[in-house]
């Protein structure tokens, strides 16, 4: 757990821009209150919003806990209601999606593509064509999507799930191992990738990654190709071939008809970290997802047609699922995506593309924030922040200081800012304020409250209500549209890890608090997940990633605070014996993790030591060592084998410190 900062219970500020829609927090109790009791039928109402095939027979099938299945038979396409309602409307040539690549230099981008609905609605349909046609691929298979953030990614996405088809998009920052994992895992048949993907004046050679990956799958018959950045790349015969070659010989007015899909097929499978090494394959039904992301895109980001919506995270992750990809488009807004970093080639990329495109609405990550707050208010004068009217941040808890630097920058102090809480397996927000509906006054750092239905809660060990402003763990207690269908292929890990803590109801793994006026606030995993960046690290991955390196016996790794990033992660190591522990050790062994984890995966520090804290049973205690040199008590140790190992720990961190 990260905060370590005092968190401003008393503050209220009410945005001026949204006064008419500021209600206290106690009406917003009660509305909720009637919501969440209700929550089959209010849901069932957010549900017939959408365009439907054929209505569900059943709300909810609560029969087989907790595999809930919402708005049962009910026959939905995502595709569809993303793309083709707007291409057969006045949307047709609206633009969908604003797409710009990694600038050269300067402020001016070599390469900006508008794809209008339209546009859209004929790419997805050829796409889905090579699916279907081409690979013969059909409703229930898999297929892994590792692409930078080019049209083609939201593309596929759309085109896979026109035919019913699972998708699994990796991240394109992960190593060849961690794509292989989920390759292996999610039985992939068809890889797609690109030659590379431009990141901070970098070719981030994906094709070769891909390749290696793929020495260790067996499910993939074919892979495709995107070219993005012409590096020289091998391509297998019989197995790869170049999209761009398959794609001009689809008919340009290929039309493939949407499946029938049900409300309960899988939509996608996403990967996140957990407590142990293996990856866990999170499966997302279709009707509830699309519910909870258009209940959120119209209560949390006030949704209108107007809007040019920027979602600034990488598709890779849920929140570029929901927020880049399937809730604008759903709700036919435009949406922004870009390739390479925020800050390059000019540190304030990121506020020439709110100046140029004229987003209206920013959905940004406090690590993002922080960075650009360390250069100071000097290096966005003069930049018009003007056409911002709402922004969240999400990923991890937003320090007050952040909050308030961002709040007056770019919010003028007078909209609405808030920190919205939920997770790759909730599939939407669940905590969040609610300009769109009505809007409890903000707290710099809090997350506002649970969204009507969304029956959330923070409760002690023993399942209980906590007092205000005392710490516990959050909880869900009542099912939700949006929530995961399973683990891929691990229905038992569903289970345990989700349902087990606390039988019948849903555990996230956060802490948090509530204040006296039903505030909530997440204060950071209460496992040994890890945010680096936002981005979810488990660090029993960045362990086994160690302890496969030939000179290392034993190795835990803990997240720390850190002012940037939120956390980051250290790792004490035991070495083997006869192994020199020097500077050029700890190099390569932070390369080691990077290559098996991915960049993303960058140790902040080693450090060498002799024996770790353990269990008498040999579990490696993690709490003990994070306690150790985040200055905190140790608390319980009866079950330590060894005393002296946290005297080691201690002395380690202190000499270089
Ligand atoms: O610890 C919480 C933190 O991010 C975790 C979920 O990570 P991931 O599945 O990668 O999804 C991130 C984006 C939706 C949570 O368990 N978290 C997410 N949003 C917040 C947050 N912590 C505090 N405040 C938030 N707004």
């Amino acid at each position: 757990m990260s905060v370590n900062w005092s968190l401003p219970f008393e503050e209220k500020i009410i945005p001026s821009k949204y006064q008419s829609k500021v209600i206290s927090p106690s009406i917003y109790k009660e509305l909720h209150k009637i919501a969440t009791e209700n929550y089959k039928e209010f849901w069932a109402s957010i549900a017939s919003q959408l365009e439907w095939f054929k209505p569900w027979e059943k709300v909810l099938d609560d029969s087989n806990p907790p595999f809930y299945k919402w708005f049962v038979s009910g026959e939905i396409n995502a595709s569809y209601l993303a793309v083709d309602r707007h291409a057969k409307s006045w949307r047709k040539n609206k633009v969908a999606i604003i797409w710009e690549g990694e600038p050269a230099e300067g402020d001016k981008p070599k390469e900006v593509r508008y794809i209008t609905y339209g546009e859209l609605y004929r790419e997805v349909n050829r796409v889905a064509y090579i699916l279907k046609e081409v690979y013969g691929l059909k409703k229930g298979d898999a297929i892994s999507l590792y692409l930078p953030m080019i049209p083609e990614l939201p593309i596929f996405m759309l085109a896979a799930a026109r035919l019913g088809i699972i998708f699994s998009v990796v991240f394109s920052g992960f190593s060849a191992q961690a794509l292989a994992d989920r390759i292996n895992d999610a039985r992939a048949k068809l890889l797609v990738t690109a030659d590379g993907g431009w990141r901070r004046g970098k070719i981030v050679p994906l094709k070769d990654i891909a390749d290696k990956a793929l020495e260790n799958t067996s499910t993939v018959e074919k892979v495709l190709v995107v070219k993005r950045t012409n590096n020289n790349i091998t391509m297998k015969e019989g197995r790869d071939e170049f999209f761009d070659n398959v794609y001009k010989q689809v008919p340009l007015n290929a039309y493939v008809e949407p499946e029938r899909t049900k409300s309960e097929d899988p939509l996608f499978i996403l990967y996140t970290s957990g407590t142990t090494g293996k990856p866990k394959g999170i499966v997302h039904d279709t009707g509830g997802y699309l519910t909870i992301l258009h209940a959120t895109m119209n209560w949390v980001f006030d949704i209108k047609d107007s809007d040019i919506m920027w979602t600034t995270a990488d598709i890779g992750w849920i929140t570029g699922h929901s927020y880049i990809v399937f809730g604008p488009l759903l709700e036919g807004v435009t949406t922004v995506m870009y390739e390479g970093a925020l800050d390059y080639p000019n540190p304030d990329r990121w506020a020439s593309i709110i100046e140029r495109y004229g987003v209206t609405i920013l959905y940004t990550s406090p690590t993002a924030i922080r960075s650009f707050m360390k250069l100071g208010e000097d290096v966005y004068k003069g930049r018009d922040f003007s056409s911002v009217r709402l922004m969240h941040s999400v990923g991890e808890p937003i320090n007050p200081e952040a909050f308030r630097w961002f709040f007056r920058l770019v919010g003028k102090e007078s909209i609405p800012f808030g920190s919205t809480w939920w997770m790759t397996e909730t599939g939407g927000i669940m905590i969040s304020h609610l300009p769109g509906l009505y809007l409890i006054p903000l707290k710099p750092g809090t997350n506002g409250m649970p969204l009507p239905g969304i029956d959330a809660d923070v409760v002690n060990e023993n399942g209980n209500p906590t007092k205000p402003e005392e710490r516990g763990y959050l909880v869900i207690r009542k099912p939700w549209p949006g929530m995961p269908l399973t683990i891929w292929g691990d229905p038992d890990r569903y289970v345990k890890v989700y349902w087990s803590k606390f039988p019948g109801i849903f555990y996230p793994g956060d802490f948090a608090v509530k204040d006296s006026d039903g505030y909530f606030w997440i204060l950071g995993r209460a496992d040994e997940v890890i945010k680096v960046a936002g981005h979810r690290l488990g660090t029993y991955e960045l362990e086994s990633a160690l302890i496969h390196h030939p000179a290392v016996a034993e190795a835990a790794v803990v997240g720390v605070p850190d002012p940037l990033k939120g956390e980051v992660p250290v790792a004490f190591v035991v070495l083997k014996v006869g192994q020199k522990a020097n500077e050029e050790l700890k190099k390569s062994l932070n390369e080691w993790v990077r290559e098996q984890v991915g960049p993303i995966a960058s140790l902040s520090s080693i450090y060498f030591v002799s024996k770790l804290p353990k269990t008498r049973s040999g579990k490696i205690m993690r709490r003990v060592v994070k306690a150790v040199i985040t200055n905190q008590p140790v608390g319980d140790v009866t079950t330590l084998e060894d005393e002296a190992s946290v005297e080691e720990v201690k002395k380690a961190y202190e000499e270089l410190k």
